[in-house]
């Protein structure tokens, strides 16, 4: 099983396929890493290449989910972003995360790498379905009335044209930004910063963003029950998996099985997302930090070890070595 997987690594691209502008031009070439998992069909990763998209005059088209979430790290360029009628400029650092019924569309202003995780839909089954598709006919995707059948087959509803209000990101909050997080919490060697919240996802999941530095350590119980599936965004980790080493550098994801031991050791400066979001993070740092804060003599390693249990979470023991 392969544990660490390079995006840039090409042999990690799994059922490449494209996305066609209406004129015909090449939209989007998309790569599936990791297929959707589970009973709430998390832990799916995409990479995609987004490409400029053609100017689209005063008013663009949208489109709705019903079911699935979408999050997505826009990793170079800059993209305007189309939701609930606003419009706002989302740079390159900047994370956008939309729930069913919000209604949205992007516009490229250049090649934006554009790295999505996403829970309780299927698209992602159509790619695998479209890759095959386009071996027999390369141009299928390009006939509107099969890009029809694709959307009433994958959750995804088309709106009508909208009219959009420009505003500063800060006022649409599906825009997350990493330096202004919803929350944050500093433990020793690093900054937990909270990027989407549980009530931001159906209840099913959290994305968290873990800020370390060199030497800070966790270790998971001896047979975690959850898979892990993290995304090292910069820096570099030693990740021991089944008593082996394995080093995840910048843009690397780090998929762990349920039930395989597990530790880390950070050895540069990083930034790790945790995208399987079970835990209840939240609650738990939250509720601890402020056990710690204002009732500091009951903040016991056993406190800890009952409150991480309450709340769904594996690792033991963490901190600067
Ligand atoms: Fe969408």
């Amino acid at each position: 099983m392969k544990y660490i997987i390079d995006l840039k690594d090409e042999s990690n691209w799994l059922f490449p396929t494209k996305g066609y502008n209406p004129d015909g031009s090449v939209s989007e070439d998309q790569r599936t890493i990791v297929l959707p998992e589970g009973m709430d069909r998390r832990y799916c990763f995409t990479d995609s290449v987004m490409h400029k998209s053609p100017d689209p005059g005063p008013y663009v088209k949208m489109h709705e989910h019903h079911q699935g979430y979408e999050t997505f790290f826009v990793e170079s360029s800059s993209m305007y972003f189309y939701i609930n009628g606003k419009k706002t400029l989302v740079e390159a650092g900047k994370i956008i995360h939309m729930q069913p019924y919000q209604a949205h569309s992007f516009i490229f202003n250049g090649d934006v790498q554009f790295r999505g995780t996403f829970h309780d839909w299927n698209c992602v089954d159509d790619s695998v379905a479209t890759n095959a598709l386009e071996e027999h006919f390369p141009d299928a995707k390009k006939d509107p009335e099969f890009f029809r059948l694709l959307c009433s087959n994958i959750d995804l509803h088309m709106r009508g044209i909208a009219d959009c209000e420009e505003v500063p990101p800060e006022q649409v909050s599906a825009v997350k930004d990493p330096k202004h997080p919803m929350a944050a919490f500093a433990i020793d060697g690093a900054v937990l910063k909270m990027i989407t919240a549980r009530w931001e996802n159906g209840g099913k999941k959290e994305i968290w963003l873990a800020e370390m530095e060199p030497g800070f350590c966790a270790k998971w119980d001896d047979y975690p029950v959850t898979q892990d599936l993290f995304y090292v965004q910069s820096g570099k980790v030693k990740f021991n998996i089944y008593g082996e080493d394995y080093t995840a550098g910048s843009g690397c994801l780090v998929k762990i099985p349920k039930y395989a031991p597990r530790s880390f050791e950070v050895l540069e400066d990083t930034a790790m997302y945790d995208l399987g979001g079970i835990t209840r993070w939240y609650a738990l740092v939250a509720d601890f930090a402020a056990l710690k804060k204002y009732e500091p003599e009951q903040a016991t390693k056993e406190a800890f070890d009952e409150m991480r249990k309450k709340y769904g979470c594996q690792v033991k023991e963490y901190g600067k070595k």
